[in-house]
């Protein structure tokens, strides 16, 4: 294999996206959950967060399972065989196992080999955290077609007897081709973490000894994140901008991590941009963590609404506490 070349810029070539098919509605989970005694409704979940259902994966698909039929897709709309990727990277917090990396296994699913692949953990954060990797990978000459997926199963890690989270997660897949470009592109990319804020958001289950050590359930303080989320999102998003030279005026899309429409209202305000410039699946998918991204935009993409030369603004944000953002001409 010969060496790749440095790329001037990255573009995304494809996008695909998977959904398990069980679909939950608000009121499906609300007779589940009433059934062991804990209360909540489908008005409280609407009103709250802007979830009407999310998918649930089958207790037997795993996490690579939806990363590899999301890859399908990307691949397909990007024209290309699994041949010729030379990186995947894999964000998620709900691995197959501890190891090897999930994106060892859909490499080994796609039936590919050599290229380099390994998992990136930055939790609803992780697929600006990739995307912002595989871009450099890419203009540094290690790569010229990377796989950036983001592929969660949070109903795994879900307490259904916590109405305060088991309401606001699902699972799905989101993938790009991310490839060498002349022309943009990724025009600009921020990351930051603040590990202080670790507790806020956290499932702190470890194994040791053949055990789990703590709680392998996740656990959040949500005020505590929705205050965090609205002051970082807006700063990140301005920061990417002066980066690319660009001004608000210039955004067609916001694609920010769907964990809550009213987060996602919060910063198109302050980015003072209108409702119909943000897309939104977090009605329908809930908050898929690191495959929130990915799938809102090939949601967008297929439905025709984000078009080739439209710039997005793609932004992160979760446990960590991480957030980033990623501005693009797609
Ligand atoms: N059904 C019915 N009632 C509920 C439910 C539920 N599912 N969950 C909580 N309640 C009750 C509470 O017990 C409380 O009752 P009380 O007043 O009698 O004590 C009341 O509703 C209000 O609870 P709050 O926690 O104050 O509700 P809040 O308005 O803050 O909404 C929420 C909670 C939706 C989690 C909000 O804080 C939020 O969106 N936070 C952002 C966090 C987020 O989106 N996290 C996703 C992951 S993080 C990420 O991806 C970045």
């Amino acid at each position: 294999m010969t060496s790749p070349l440095p790329a001037s810029y990255s573009r995304i070539s494809g996008t695909g996206s998977f959904l398990p098919p069980q679909r939950v509605t608000n009121a499906d989970l609300a007779a589940q959950l009433g059934a062991k005694g804990v209360e909540t409704s489908d008005d409280w979940i609407v009103a709250r967060t802007g979830i009407r259902a999310r998918h649930f994966a089958a207790p037997d698909m795993p996490c690579s399972d939806l990363a590899v039929e999301a890859s399908r897709q990307a691949l397909a709309s990007a024209g290309i065989d699994a041949s010729q990727i030379d990186l995947i990277i894999l964000a998620t917090s709900t691995p197959d196992m501890v190891f090897p990396s999930t994106a060892c296994i859909v490499q080994r699913k796609l039936g590919i080999q050599g290229c380099a692949a390994f998992d990136v953990q930055a939790v609803c954060s992780g697929f600006v955290y990739a995307l912002t990797v595989a871009d450099s990978m890419i203009r540094t000459g290690a790569a010229r077609k990377a796989l950036v997926i983001g592929a969660e199963v949070f109903s795994r890690i879900l307490d259904f007897t916590d109405r305060t989270t088991c309401v606001l997660f699902g699972d799905g897949a989101g993938a790009v081709v991310l490839e060498a470009s002349d022309t943009p592109g990724l025009l600009a990319t921020e990351l930051h973490a603040d590990g202080r804020y670790a507790e806020i958001l956290c499932t702190p289950g470890a194994m040791s000894g053949g055990q789990v050590m703590g709680l392998p359930f996740l656990k959040m303080d949500g005020q505590a994140v929705f205050k965090l989320a609205v002051g970082v999102l807006e700063d990140v998003a301005r920061s990417v901008l002066d980066k690319a030279g660009r001004t608000e005026a210039d955004i067609d899309w916001l694609i920010p991590h769907q964990a809550n429409i009213r987060i996602m209202h919060g910063t198109a305000k302050k980015l003072k941009l209108s409702l119909d410039k943000l897309v939104v699946t977090v009605d329908e998918h809930g908050n898929t963590s690191a495959a929130s991204i990915p799938l809102a935009l090939d949601v967008a993409v297929r439905a025709g609404s984000v078009k080739r030369g439209d710039t997005v603004m793609l932004e992160g944000v979760g446990g960590g506490f991480t957030w980033g953002a990623v501005l693009l001409d797609f």
